[in-house]
């Protein structure tokens, strides 16, 4: 699904929320190799990520082509500084209500508003669609995702213990957060 073009200003910065095309996936894939280095608020270790521009460009075409599901680029002077998908778990016929909803922002441009902007862009769109609701699992120490969530409606439904086993041996709790799009 292609998503109308956007212009928003953030710290006085001109910045573009769109569908990224191939043109892209350069840049894509390097703000997903980034983020994975600046935190560990994401499911994988940057050394177990493989997202090529290759692969980057074939995740964008294809998306592209699906009904209800999409990504949200926010660009400045054509990088990508940060992204936002709605993703399906599957295309089962019990499972097409509902999506998962993951963002990242080069830290840079964290704590600006870009956060909640591109979310509430992408809830916006996922209202366009039949999708009845968002879904996400964050951290339990990723307070800004957190906070942001909440303020955005997301509530937390469940949370899995010790989720996540970090290389310090250190676990983190993942809570589990639903929207009604409805
Ligand atoms: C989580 C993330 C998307 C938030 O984006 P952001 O642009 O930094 O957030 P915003 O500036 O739009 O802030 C939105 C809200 O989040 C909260 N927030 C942001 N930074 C915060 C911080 N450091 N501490 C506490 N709350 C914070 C605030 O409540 C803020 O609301 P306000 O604008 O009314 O004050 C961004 O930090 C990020 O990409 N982090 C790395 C990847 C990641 O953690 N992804 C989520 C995985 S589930």
């Amino acid at each position: 699904m292609q998503i109308e073009e956007k212009q928003i200003v953030i710290n006085g910065q001109n910045i573009i929320l769109r569908s990224p095309g191939r043109q892209d996936a350069k840049s894509f894939s390097e703000v997903r190799d980034i983020t994975y280095r600046e935190t560990y608020f994401l499911a994988r270790y940057p050394e177990e990520t493989d997202f090529t521009a290759e692969a980057a460009e074939a995740m964008i075409s294809d998306i592209a082509e699906r009904r209800e599901e999409f990504l949200i680029g926010a660009f400045r002077k054509k990088q990508m500084i940060g992204c936002v998908m709605v993703l399906k778990e599957g295309n089962h016929i019990k499972f097409r209500h509902k999506a998962v909803i993951g963002i990242f922002i080069l830290q840079k441009y964290c704590g600006m508003g870009l956060g909640r902007q591109l979310m509430e862009y992408a809830i916006e769109n996922a209202r366009k669609t039949e999708l009845e609701q968002l879904k996400l699992g964050v951290f339990d120490d990723n307070v800004a995702a957190i906070r942001l969530y909440e303020k955005l409606g997301f509530r937390e439904w469940g949370r899995e213990p010790h989720a996540f086993k970090l290389k310090d041996g250190s676990y983190r709790d993942e809570i589990q957060m639903v929207l009604f799009l409805s």
